[in-house]
């Protein structure tokens, strides 16, 4: 939900401003712009377009201008369109001073008003623009100090933030701020960066600083000063990166989807590792389960469908009640909560912000806060009790896949916690799951050696107006993880239903030659014989049924034969065709595998 990049340092600014919006541009890509502080001191270079990150490299040509610190923005249009007038950077009047923002002013109505009848100029329909002009009055101010212009802004402003901004009479310096939107501090070598998440700046460095809420940052080459709004200098938390270079770039392979899909056994791995048999002290010390007697599960989109998965497995193995909301609709409707209730915030983010608002309501209540989360220093785990990270390494591809896949392991190793503390779980079913957990990244290598076939049958389906997906027990929440996908790769129809729920209306949705993706329960199950009974009612009214099946199935006109394994960890291994087959469809329709259109990576506004 726009990315943001800001280089100071030894390096011509332009290629590591480029460099890091490369990197950001799966958080939003409607229009790019780089403003860069000439060393010079004459007026600030700045060049922005409408459209992807491309547009702008188009016409910058090969002349790289003289300066060593510079901004870049890619946008997620909140106000105003995606034009060329609308891209940041925004410029005060005198195009002195540059700011780009990720996030939404609130008050930036008002705020124009007032600025517009002192005499500002104002290009843009955006928000963001105002900050721009604000910012160039309190410098004025503050006798040209750009750090104390920024905190008496930032006073000024409500709703969410992420800001950077440069002055052409201060080239080298570049000051930032936040308010509940991601931003930390790259820390280089005779270089500094600032940036809305690590994969900006990781080729050069892996050391970074967490900044905190409202908190202004203050850098050039060789100097970070962190302070809050009232001008006191912050201590701040420094940590190494353990995510690496490559892990952000493509390899050999077409899509960052496809490659992010392959990665899923690591992923697995990593999450899995030193964690069967028991989650770290240092992690779980810092809860008192016993005096839990409800867990609430929060998400949004894929990370909501692995909090349903959650829930299947929760509440057998630790017989506790779990309710799993999405996050934009818990917090307003004044839920039960109280000190006995743990809230599970799920997010590859961390910055998800109906998921952040839903944490905070819970917190204030006074439930203890255990995040599942990707992104190490990010907001979500910050504000959080105790975190389970999963390691699922940088996903860039918009639409997610391995973090998916590592949330499912995570909502497993909660659930044997929680089991094995409450003592719910009998000793031979937890045995059996930790042998099963281990052998997951195994099992999901065997069902990647079915991706070409899957790719080639895909294709046949690739003119449909429709595709249906069935599931049962933890096959429903798979249902639904493998519609989300394809609407939002292939832009077509999808949806995912309960098998039992077919006669209840869903059914009439199929006609002649309607695809649906049938979830098979464990063969042998009782499920099982549902679902087959659920196949040959859709068959009869004319569907063509591709099974997902760890046994032979007659029914099915196509079947991907996935590994048996325990019932509840099934959705790891059933979720990766249907990722494929989604990947697939974008690439037949023409579409934008890693950017579909209208979304973003990070969803920091509401
Ligand atoms: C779908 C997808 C989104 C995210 C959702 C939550 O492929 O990626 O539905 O799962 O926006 O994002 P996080 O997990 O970052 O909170």
């Amino acid at each position: 939900m726009c990315g943001i990049v800001g280089y100071t340092g030894k390096e011509l600014a332009l290629n590591p401003v480029l460099s890091g919006l490369r990197k950001l541009e799966y958080r939003g890509y409607d229009s790019a712009g780089i403003a860069l502080a000439l060393d010079s001191g004459e007026k600030l270079w700045v060049e922005k377009r409408a459209g992807k990150l491309g547009n702008l490299e188009e016409i910058l040509g090969t002349k790289i201008p003289n300066s060593h610190s510079g901004i870049g923005h890619t946008r997620w249009a909140t106000h105003g369109g995606p034009t060329d007038e609308n891209a940041h950077p925004h410029l005060d009047n005198e195009g002195k001073l540059a700011v780009i923002h990720n996030g939404i002013i609130e008050n930036y109505l008002e705020l124009r008003a007032q600025l517009e009848k002192a005499g500002h100029k104002f290009k843009s329909e955006t928000d963001s623009e105002s900050v721009a002009h604000l910012l160039s009055d309190a410098r004025k101010k503050h006798n040209g100090d750009l750090a104390a212009a920024m905190r008496e802004a930032c006073q000024q402003l409500r709703g969410s933030f992420t800001l950077l901004a440069i002055h052409s009479d201060e080239p080298g310096r570049i000051v930032g701020a936040r308010r509940n939107s991601p931003l930390v501090v790259g820390v280089g070598d005779g270089e500094n960066f600032l940036a809305s998440d690590v994969s900006a700046f990781i080729s050069h460095t892996k050391r970074a600083l967490e900044l905190g809420q409202d908190e202004v940052a203050d850098i050039t080459a060789n100097t970070i000063v962190i302070s809050n709004l009232a001008g006191k200098i912050q201590p701040h938390n420094e940590y190494e990166i353990s995510w690496d270079a490559s892990s952000a770039e493509r390899g050999g392979f077409e899509h960052f989807m496809l490659k992010e899909i392959f990665e899923q056994p690591r992923a697995i791995a990593d999450t899995l590792l030193g964690r069967i048999t028991g989650l770290s002290e240092e992690i779980t010390n810092r809860i008192d389960f016993k005096e839990i007697d409800k867990v609430v599960i929060v998400a949004c989109g894929t990370a909501f469908n692995a909090g349903l998965v959650g829930k299947y497995a929760i509440e057998k193995w630790a017989d506790i009640a779990v309710d799993v909301e999405l996050a934009s609709e818990y917090r307003y409707r004044d839920p039960s909560v109280d000190s006995r209730t743990l809230l599970i915030p799920i997010s590859q983010s961390g910055e998800t912000m109906d998921t952040l608002m839903a944490l905070r309501y819970a917190k204030d209540k006074g439930a203890k806060v255990f995040a599942v989360c990707n992104t190490n220093g990010s907001t979500i785990p910050r504000e959080s009790d105790a975190v389970l990270y999963t390691h699922a390494g940088p996903e860039i591809a918009v639409a997610s896949t391995k973090a998916f896949e590592t949330q499912l392991v995570a909502m497993y190793l909660m659930g044997l916690h929680l089991g094995r503390i409450r003592g719910t779980i009998s000793e031979t079913l937890l045995s059996q799951i930790e042998a099963e957990l281990a052998e997951l990244p195994a099992k999901v290598e065997q069902v990647l050696e079915t991706v070409e076939p899957l790719r080639e049958l895909t294709r046949n389906f690739s003119t449909a107006s429709s595709m249906l997906f069935l599931g049962r027990h933890v096959g429903f929440p798979t249902a639904l993880e493998g519609a989300l996908k394809l609407k939002e790769l292939a832009y077509m129809h999808a949806e995912g239903f309960a098998g039992g729920e077919l006669k209840h209306g869903p059914i009439a949705l199929i006609e002649s030659g309607t695809p649906v993706v049938a979830i098979m329960p464990a063969a042998g199950s009782l499920l099982a014989e549902k679902m087959a009974s659920n196949i040959q009612e859709v068959k009869a009214r004319g569907a063509v049924v591709i099974a997902i099946a760890d046994s032979e199935l007659k029914a099915a006109d196509f079947l991907v034969r996935i590994p048996s394994t325990h019932e509840f960890l099934q959705p790891v291994l059933a979720v990766v065709p249907l990722q494929v087959i989604a990947y697939e469809m974008a690439v037949a329709r023409g579409n934008d595998v890693d950017q579909p259109r209208n979304l973003a990576k990070s969803v920091t506004v509401e």
